[in-house]
């Protein structure tokens, strides 16, 4: 060893000191020890399943595992385009969009920089800004909706980013199209908006958009989507985003080469294919998501109405809120506690199958027998 290194003994290599400002991200949980029968209800999963056709293409894949992969994912990207109408040459695929928008975070935001996002928006953005060394900037809600005004507030010559979520998790609210495109249109031009649709493909309301148009007319907005949500792909990994030419160039520049796997890339496009199941997987939200809020709403439970495949549930309190999660879960029906949100009295509740739906509404009616859940 030479001297200088000696001296340099237990010196330890040191992550930016922004790293060690971020609360590491926690998965909803999963299935107790010793439970009956379990319904993960936390992660807002599809009861669903993935498609027939996506399991047969995850099969067929593995005589390619060997293989590289496709490293611009060519053929899942032609997929999507044709599927939604796009330019393909405007699509970046990922690993699940969480790794869209570290990619987006880290090829915009440095040190100095103020990235936005609104009071209960998806975790992940606060850690995106800060593993890119940038200041999280928060902005307010108004009855658990993202507040346009309030956002515009929030810009500043420092401003790099604003993230959306639309409908937000894990609120269920989300802003009309008219709303965007006020944001978009009052944004400077240095600012990007990045547009989380992570749950479009649950929102039936007639004055909903993904922000496809937005990104078409403009060089400052992307829209990032994900096959975790309704096409039941969490456990594979496989994100996108729709964004200006050089914003993909950008993007391109950092990401890893084979960033979108190659069964990710196989087990999509047949996924993309299959509309029957997409269009069953709709149906079932469209039948689930207002039974549980009317039947829970009965309750005395206060629920946040919601446009995605998820609910809001509101207890008098932290203290019940944890009742509740604890009485829930004893009976298998494992609910996303949302303290981490800024929620301590809520938890979240994703639609499940007939038989999960029927067991909360069952379960949250006994709990309520002996307690008093907050009113509206
Ligand atoms: C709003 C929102 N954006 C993005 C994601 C991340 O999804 P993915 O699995 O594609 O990384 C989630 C997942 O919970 C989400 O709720």
């Amino acid at each position: 060893m030479t001297e200088t290194a000696l001296s340099l003994a237990g010196v330890r290599p040191r992550p930016r000191p922004s790293i060690l400002g971020i609360d590491p991200y926690v998965p909803g949980k999963g299935a107790p020890p010793g439970a009956v029968k379990v319904f993960k209800l936390s992660a807002n999963e599809t009861p669903l399943g993935a498609s027939p056709c996506a399991k047969q293409a995850l099969r067929d894949y593995a005589s390619h595992l060997h293989d590289y992969p496709d490293g611009t994912a060519a053929a899942l990207r032609e997929a999507l385009a044709t599927r939604h109408g796009l330019d393909p040459e405007k699509i970046v695929c990922g690993n699940g969009s969480d790794e869209i928008l570290h990619l987006l975070a880290s090829a915009y935001i440095g040190p100095g920089d103020e990235a936005i996002f609104t009071e209960h928006g998806f975790l992940v953005y606060k850690i995106a800004i800060l593993a890119a060394g940038g200041t999280p900037i928060v902005a307010p809600e108004t009855d658990l909706r993202a507040d346009v005004s309030a956002i515009l507030a929030k810009v500043s010559r420092r401003t790099k980013m604003v993230f959306l979520a639309n409908p937000n998790n894990p609120t269920g609210t989300y802003l009309p199209a008219s709303e965007i495109a006020r944001l978009a249109q009052n944004l400077p031009g240095h600012v990007l908006l990045v547009l989380d649709a992570a749950y479009a493909e649950y929102v039936t309301r007639p004055d909903y958009s993904a922000g496809v148009e937005l990104v078409e007319r403009s060089e400052n907005v992307v829209m990032t989507r994900t096959f975790s949500k309704i096409y039941g792909l969490a456990g594979i990994r496989l994100g996108w985003c729709y964004a200006p030419r050089d914003v993909c160039d950008a993007l391109n520049r950092i990401r890893g080469p084979f960033n979108t796997n190659g069964a990710a890339a196989a087990v999509g496009i047949a996924a993309l294919q299959d509309t029957a199941h997409l269009a069953k997987a709709v149906a079932h939200n469209e039948t689930w998501l207002p039974w549980l809020t009317k039947e829970i709403s009965a309750l005395g439970i206060r629920v946040t109405p919601s446009a995605g495949n998820f609910l809001l549930l509101h207890f008098a309190g932290k203290a019940q809120a944890t009742e509740a999660d604890l009485f829930l879960t004893r009976r298998g029906l494992i609910l996303r506690a949302v303290s981490a949100y800024g929620l301590p009295q809520c938890l979240r509740l994703t639609v499940g199958t007939e038989e999960a739906n029927r067991r909360v509404v069952s379960a949250l009616t006994d709990f309520a027998a002996h307690e008093s859940p907050a009113r509206a």
